[in-house]
């Protein structure tokens, strides 16, 4: 009796994942994390303009996460676990939902609300993909420093400053920064409707909320290489 329940259960997930419903449940819930870390990471970067010491002494803090109730660096791989299974199953979502919706509708669009919903969809799988060369070059210069000149994995304060010194690479920086504000304010946006939360009484909430944390977000990012070209931070 149990082992039928069971199975209906998963079939039943097996059914909702199959569906569109269930990849875009998928794309808002690991969303809500990936946004949640992009978020408090924004938040600590701001601790650049208060110095060497707070900004380092930041870093240490995420890397002893946990301690000493878990082992030296097992908080920060647990941490890493979430983030890297949010990421995948965000992009295996994505790429599900846009053959779905290419198998669904083989024939070019017709209505002009269809034509936006295209573009946002385009803007989505375009800023998405170079968000994901972004996030390999990011690690490779600030948490692996193989991309880095001069890379101290002891001065995190001082791998920031020196590389936004140079303009091309606080360049590649503000893009990319300004594409994952376009990201997070079509994402934080869509969120919402896949979750229910699309009354028309609701929608201008909906803009100004999606509005308020990329543009948020997006300007906390942007101020530290900013800071750094100007020599505001050095
Ligand atoms: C101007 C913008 C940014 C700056 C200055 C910055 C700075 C840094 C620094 C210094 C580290 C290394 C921390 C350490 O190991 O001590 C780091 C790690 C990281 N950053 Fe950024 N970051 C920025 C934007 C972003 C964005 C937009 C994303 C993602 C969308 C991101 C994702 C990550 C990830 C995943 C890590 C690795 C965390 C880990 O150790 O597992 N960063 N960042």
């Amino acid at each position: 009796m149990e082992m039928v329940s069971t199975s209906r259960s998963a079939n039943w997930f097996l059914a909702l994942y199959s569906s569109a419903l269930g990849k875009k449940t998928v794309m808002a819930l690991t969303g809500i994390v990936l946004f949640g870390f992009v978020f408090m990471h924004m938040a600590g970067n701001l601790k650049v303009f208060m110095g060497a010491e707070a900004f380092n002494h930041y870093a240490e803090f995420l890397r002893a996460a946990g301690e000493p109730i878990l082992p030296h660096g097992a908080g920060l791989w647990m941490f890493r676990l979430v983030l890297l299974t949010s990421v995948t199953l965000h992009i295996t979502a994505a790429t599900q939902l846009t053959l779905l919706n290419r198998r669904a509708r083989p024939v070019a669009y017709v209505r002009r609300d269809a034509v936006q919903l295209g573009y946002a969809e385009r803007t989505m799988r375009w800023s998405g993909y170079l968000m994901g060369i972004y996030i390999i070059y990011h690690l490779l210069h600030f948490t692996v420093g193989s991309a880095h000149p001069s890379f101290s994995a002891a001065n995190p304060y001082g791998n920031v400053i020196s590389a936004f010194q140079a303009w091309p690479v606080s360049m590649i920086y503000i893009v990319a920064n300004l594409l994952l504000g376009m990201h997070l304010y079509h994402g934080l946006w869509s969120l919402f409707q896949t979750l229910g939360c699309n009354h028309p009484r609701y929608n201008s909430w909906r803009r100004v909320f999606a509005i308020t944390f990329s543009v948020v977000v997006t300007a906390g990012f942007l101020s530290v290489p900013i800071a750094v070209l100007t020599g505001l931070v050095s």
